[in-house]
C-alpha cells in the first residue's frame, strides 16, 4: 500500500514515520511519498525517514518528491498535514490579534480565520490533484483549522475525513492514569474540532470519569490549564483549547508577556532539523515530545488501516453532522466518535448536548460557516461578518479592524487580496 504525505518536509513527519515502523501489522505500508515545496528541509526529513524504516527493519520505500501528481499517484491515502507560511504566517496569527487585545492562537479566533484564508485554497488545489491522479484514495486532513478545511474538502465533494490529536491524547492519558491499556477506554467526546468536551470516559462499557476527576482531578486540571474547581463542578473535561474562550483574558495577558508559540517551534523546529541531517541519528529525537501532536502518527495509522481494511471500529474523527447534533445543520463537520469502515466514517449517536455546551458549538459552527466562505470567495466585508460571528471577537469595530490587518499581513498568501 501507498501512502502520501503532502507537508511531508515538516519537522513532524519523523513523528508519523515512527508510527508507520511500530504499527507496520497493522498498516503494511510499502511506499511513503513525502510531498513538499522546500526542497531543502524535504531532503533532510526524507533522509531521517529513510534511516528510520532501515533501523527498524521496515521494507518500504520512501519517495521525496515536490511533485504532487507525482507524490499522489497511485497512493490509497493522502495526508494533509500543511502549514501555508510555516511559522513566519503562524506568528503573525499568534501575535496581531493580541495587539487589539484578542487571543492569539493559530486555530481559534482571529489567528485561526486567518490560517484559515490561507489554507483553504491551497488544500483544494492539491485535493483536484489526489482525484486526477489517486482517484477514490482518502483524505486524511490533519492541517488546520481541521474542521473549516474539512468542511471545504466535502462541499467539494472529496473523500475527506478530518483528524485530530486532542482525543487520542486523552485516550491515552486516561488510561496511563487508570493503569489500562487504551483500547479499554472509549470517550464520550462532543463538538467540533478544537472546541471539545470529555463527558463520560468508559472503561469497560463503565463510566469512569466521576472517579478519574476525583482521584486525578488535580493533574487534569493542570494538563488543560483550567482550575480543578470547575471541571469537577462541571463533572466534564473540556480540551486545552476552551481555555482560551473560559479564560480569554487571562490567557491574553499572559501571551503579552512571552515569546509566541511560533517563535518556541521556529527554535525547536532549527534544532530538529539539525538531528535530522545527521547521519548517526535513526530514532525519533526526544525534542520532538516538545511538539503539540503526540499521538497524531497513531491515530492516523488507526484511521487510515480502519478505512483500508474496512476494521468497523470506532474512532474520534471530524465528520459531516448529518442529524447527530440535532441544533447543527447537517452539512455542519463535527468532532465525535464515528465507527470506520471501507465506506468511510459514520457518526456513533451522541447524548443530548447540555446548553452550556450546544450554545459555544452553535455559536462557533455560525462562525465555521461564515469563515469558509470568506476563504472560498474572499473580501474584506466576508473577512469581518466572520470575526463578528465570533465569541472571541464579536464587536463591529474590533471585527473591521482586525479584518483589515489580517488581511494585509496576509496579502502574499491570498490568492484574492
Ligand atoms: C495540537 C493540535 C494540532 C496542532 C498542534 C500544534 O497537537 O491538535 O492541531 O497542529 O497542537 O503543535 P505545535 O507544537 O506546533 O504548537
Ligand atoms: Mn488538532
Amino acid at each position: 500500500m501507498k501512502i502520501a504525505v503532502v507537508g511531508g518536509g515538516s519537522t513532524y513527519t519523523p513523528e508519523l514515520i515512527d508510527g508507520f515502523a511500530r504499527l507496520r501489522d497493522e498498516l503494511p505500508l510499502t511506499e511513503i511519498a513525502l510531498v513538499d515545496p522546500d526542497a531543502h528541509r524535504l531532503e533532510l526529513v526524507a533522509g531521517m525517514a529513510r534511516r528510520m524504516l532501515a533501523h527498524a527493519g521496515h521494507p518500504g520505500r520512501i519517495l521525496a518528491t515536490s511533485s504532487v501528481e507525482e507524490g499522489v499517484a497511485g497512493a490509497q491515502a493522502v495526508l494533509l498535514q500543511l502549514r501555508v507560511g510555516g511559522q513566519t504566517a503562524r506568528n503573525v496569527d499568534e501575535t496581531l490579534p493580541l495587539e487589539c487585545g484578542c487571543v492569539g492562537q493559530e486555530t481559534t479566533g482571529a489567528g485561526g480565520l486567518a490560517k484559515a484564508l490561507r489554507t483553504v485554497p491551497v488544500v483544494l488545489d492539491i485535493a483536484e490533484k489526489v482525484r486526477e491522479h489517486a482517484p477514490g484514495a482518502w483524505i486524511v486532513d490533519f492541517t488546520n483549522p481541521v474542521g473549516i478545511v474539512t468542511r471545504a474538502l466535502l462541499e467539494a465533494g472529496h473523500r475527506a475525513i478530518g483528524l485530530c490529536n486532542v482525543a487520542i491524547g486523552f485516550q491515552r492519558r486516561f488510561a496511563a492514569k487508570l493503569g489500562v491499556a487504551p483500547e479499554r477506554i472509549s470517550l464520550g467526546h462532543v463538538g467540533l474540532n478544537h472546541l471539545t468536551w470529555e463527558r463520560s470516559v468508559h472503561l469497560d462499557g463503565e463510566d469512569v470519569l466521576p472517579a478519574l476527576l476525583e482521584s486525578h482531578g488535580q493533574e487534569i486540571a493542570d494538563d488543560i490549564g483550567l482550575p480543578v474547581d470547575l471541571i469537577r463542578r462541571l463533572g466534564v473535561v473540556p480540551s486545552y483549547y476552551l481555555r482560551y474562550f473560559y479564560e480569554h483574558d487571562l490567557v491574553v495577558e499572559e501571551q503579552k508577556a512571552k515569546p509566541s508559540r511560533a517563535a518556541e517551534v521556529a527554535a525547536m523546529e532549527d534544532e530538529l532539523l539539525k538531528l535530522y541531517a545527521d547521519p548517526s541519528v535513526t530514532a525519533k529525537p526526544e525534542l520532538l515530545g516538545k511538539r503539540g501532536g503526540a499521538f497524531y502518527s497513531e491515530a492516523a495509522v488507526a484511521l487510515i488501516a480502519s478505512l483500508a481494511g474496512d476494521r468497523g471500529d470506532t474512532q474520534v474523527v471530524n465528520l459531516r453532522n448529518g442529524g447527530t447534533l440535532p441544533f447543527l445543520a447537517d452539512d455542519a463537520v463535527i468532532e465525535v466518535p464515528a465507527r470506520i469502515t471501507a465506506a468511510g466514517a459514520v457518526p456513533l449517536a451522541v447524548p443530548a448536548v447540555e446548553p452550556l455546551y450546544a450554545g459555544l458549538i452553535a455559536h462557533v459552527t455560525a462562525y465555521e460557516t461564515l469563515a469558509l466562505e470568506a476563504a472560498l470567495h474572499g473580501g474584506e466585508e466576508r473577512v469581518a461578518d466572520a470575526l463578528l460571528a465570533h465569541p472571541l471577537v464579536g464587536q463591529a469595530s474590533l471585527a473591521g479592524d482586525l479584518a483589515r490587518r489580517l488581511i494585509d499581513a496576509n496579502r502574499r498568501h491570498l490568492p484574492w487580496a
